[in-house]
């Protein structure tokens, strides 16, 4: 690396005290030492050490830059302390002085032990000064390298949590951007539902008055109870996505009732009534819940229709409310349809998540599940045993409120 750029870098990345400024001399002979010692003094923190050993101790208690050691030492040799000083993890340069030619053996101590430089006895003062001087430099070039790269790999494991974050924030902004969309649209249809409604109320009024045939009464009833549900719907998904959250009426009212709506509103669609439906909601025996019974009979409705729109003619659908082991209010809904793909399974309870194309927004479930949540409940689905989809809701009973 060029010094002028790897000076830029430190200074932008502010990688400061990369050199300790520290040299250790090492020679068993003290003589030496001292002289070694008087010409780095000046220039240099000398810390000094009589033996391999002695060095090794010094600098794993000092941080040092530079170990100038004599190669010819009792114990341990100067090639042999730098391998030793490596292998306990100090980075600081060596260099050694010998008096011997250089061998094969010590020139592949080079690599091994990390030898910056030999110098060859008698040394010349300048020439350990610059050795020295070189040794510094070399060891605060790689203290820089490392440092650098271990800063890399830190931005890069922030880099990769922002993205991430980013990604998913994204989402949600999506998510919330479709859900205005909708809720606008919503706003609208309840609107015009809403005068359509007022003149088939008028209809039932009229009809019911002049006692007409009963079965006209009804299928005029049938068609308001799900004219009404629909703009119920409309309307949580309208409020909801201005708020953000839910606004509940609350009431107590018996759980096998929010079956029975829940059915009466689906008698209206001409598949469900095409399936064999399976009802078990005694009355009576279940606690009272404390809730919005209309919300949750909105609830019932989605998955009474994706139980539908996933079934045949004359499959079976069932629909249940019992007490669970908790004593929990729980209401089932299961079908012989396919049953979950294992591609949707992860995105049910998503907003937008359909497989329907035309035929479905994908809120059903998503509201739904918000609407259970709304109710200290929770709605899960599995697999039904024998084949199909099975959805459970279990919702606290009002007795057991705090
Ligand atoms: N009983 C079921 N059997 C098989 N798949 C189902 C069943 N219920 C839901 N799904 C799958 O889950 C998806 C999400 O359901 P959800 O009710 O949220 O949306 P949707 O029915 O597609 O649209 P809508 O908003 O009109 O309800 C469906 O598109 C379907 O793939
Ligand atoms: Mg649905």
């Amino acid at each position: 690396m060029e010094g002028a750029t790897l000076n830029n870098l430190l200074k932008e990345y502010a990688v400061q005290g990369l050199l300790t400024g520290s040299v250790l001399i090492v020679d068993d002979e003290l003589p030496n030492l001292a002289v070694l010692g008087s010409f780095l003094d000046g220039d240099y923190t000398v810390h000094e050490a009589g033996s391999g050993e002695e060095a090794l101790a010094i600098a794993k208690l000092t941080p040092i830059d530079v170990v100038v050691c004599d190669q010819r030492m009792p114990g341990m040799t100067g090639v042999e302390l730098l391998h030793n000083l490596r292998e306990s993890g100090i980075d600081a340069t060596g260099i050694i002085l010998t008096g011997y030619t250089d061998t094969p053996a010590l020139i592949a101590a080079i690599n091994d032990a990390h030898v910056f430089r030999f110098l060859r006895k008698p040394w010349q003062p300048e020439d350990v000064l610059t050795a020295v001087s070189a040794a510094s430099n070399s060891v605060m070039y790689q203290r820089a390298a490392r440092r650098l790269l271990e800063l890399l790999s830190d931005r890069t494991t922030e880099l990769q949590r922002t993205l991430t974050e980013l990604k998913s924030a994204q989402q949600s902004l999506l998510q919330l951007d479709r859900l205005v969309t909708t809720g606008r649209l919503a706003a609208g249809i309840t609107h015009d539902l809403r005068n359509a409604m007022s003149s088939l109320v008028m209809v039932e009024y009229e009809v019911t008055a002049k006692l007409a045939d009963p079965e006209l009464v009804e299928t005029i009833a049938v068609g308001l109870a799900g004219l009404r549900n629909l703009l119920e719907s409309l309307e949580t998904m309208n409020q909801y996505a201005k708020q953000k959250r839910l606004a509940m009426t609350m009431e107590y009212f018996d759980p096998s009732r929010v079956v029975r709506d829940a059915i009466t509103v689906m008698r209206m669609d001409l598949n469900f009534r095409a399936r064999n439906l399976v009802i078990d909601a005694p009355r009576e025996t279940l606690p009272l819940l404390l809730g919005d019974r209309q919300k949750l009979v909105q609830v019932l409705v989605n998955l009474l229709r994706n139980a539908a729109q996933a079934t045949k003619v004359d499959d079976r659908i069932w629909v249940t409310a019992a007490t669970d082991a908790r004593g929990h209010v729980c209401f089932a809904v299961e079908d012989e349809g396919p049953g979950i793909s294992p591609e949707v399974r992860d995105r049910l309870f998503e907003a937008f998540a359909s497989t329907k194309n035309d035929q479905g927004v994908g809120m059903g479930l998503y509201m739904s599940r918000l609407i259970v949540e709304n109710h200290e409940g929770d709605l899960q689905c599995t697999e039904r045993v024998g084949g199909g989809a099975r959805f459970a809701i279990a919702i606290p009973p009002a007795e057991l409120e705090s």
